[in-house]
């Protein structure tokens, strides 16, 4: 049985194209977990977490009706779900915590091969098929343009072949589906990726405390994925030169160097990708003894 007033409970999605990255990110956070028989749930061992897994776009509704704590789904998701909400008059009770660096696709315009598509006014007078029928709503207000949506629950792409529409506004992210479905991306509306909801309305202090140590965990993951630590030797007279080449990197830890009086070593946290051509800039600058390590944790 779950303890509904100290367990936070999480809400991902239960297949698709945010599931594995959501589970690596729990995993990274230090999450230990088993999963349940029906494969609904997973449950946290070493946390006082559980993940629910369910359909990504109940996700937004699950977190305000208070069901679950924290929700990760698309920004697509959240927004359609906002505005919504806003339409209804009911205000949101989900705050966006942070965005994660997956997940990312876009909202667009897509047009049956062989039929034109200048701009927005190309849409005037046509019926449009979509999931997102409030995103749409707005981008055509907007843009004043008059045109009708038809809205479905799923299968979008192929509702232009089955004459229920004219285009179609879906999420793109490899572009595999539109090509299968002869047709083509003509316009963006959103663009998407992860992100981090969670509930305004004040939790107990023990829960209140998780979302604040995964909330700095997360960060820390995020900033890790792309940080090197970075160890050289460098001539003194070329400290300079040398520093401006570290990518992304703030203050170095100068030390000298047992023995040599011209040469110093440099340790560096770079927190941009550390490619081959860095070395070789750096070697030429006058670097050696050039090491490049990952970073598992980090915390500011
Ligand atoms: C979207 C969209 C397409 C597919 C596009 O569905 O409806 O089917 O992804 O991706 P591609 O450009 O890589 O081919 P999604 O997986 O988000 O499913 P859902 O809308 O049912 O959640
Ligand atoms: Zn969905």
């Amino acid at each position: 049985m779950i303890d509904k007033a100290t367990r936070l409970k999480v809400a991902l999605q239960k297949s698709g194209r945010l599931t594995d990255n959501s589970l690596d990110l729990l995993v990274r956070c230090g999450l230990k977990y088993s999963r349940g028989k029906d494969q609904l749930m997973c449950y946290g061992e070493n946390m006082p977490l559980d993940v629910l897994f369910v359909r990504d776009d109940d996700i937004p509704d699950l977190v305000q009706q208070d069901v679950c704590d924290l929700g990760i789904v698309g920004l697509n998701v959240i927004e359609e779900k906002r505005i919504a909400f806003e339409a209804r008059g009911i205000s949101p009770l989900f705050e966006q915590v942070m965005t994660l660096d997956y997940g990312r696709c876009r909202l667009s315009i897509a047009v049956p091969e062989g039929t034109e598509y200048k701009d927005a006014r190309s849409l005037r007078g046509k019926r449009i098929a979509t999931t997102y029928p409030n995103i749409l709503g707005r981008f055509l207000r907007e843009k004043d343009i008059e045109a009708e949506i038809v809205t479905l629950s799923g299968a979008v792409e192929i509702a232009p072949r089955l004459g229920r529409a004219d285009f179609i506004c879906d999420l793109v992210s490899t572009g595999s589906t539109l090509v299968a479905n002869h047709l083509w991306e003509a316009d963006t509306i959103l663009e998407s990726q992860a992100a981090i909801i969670r509930t305004p309305i004040p939790v107990p202090n023990e829960k209140q405390e998780w979302i604040r140590r995964l909330s700095l965990r997360i960060d820390g993951v995020q900033q890790v994925k792309e940080s090197k630590y970075i160890m050289l030797h460098a001539p003194r007279a070329q400290l300079a030169e040398i520093r401006k080449l570290l990518p992304g990197s703030e203050a170095p830890t100068i030390m000298p160097l047992e023995g040599s009086t011209d040469k110093v070593a440099v340790h560096a946290v770079c927190r941009e990708n550390v490619f081959w051509e860095t070395l070789e800039s750096l070697k030429s600058a006058g670097a050696s003894a050039i090491l490049v390590l990952p970073v598992e944790k980090m915390m500011a």
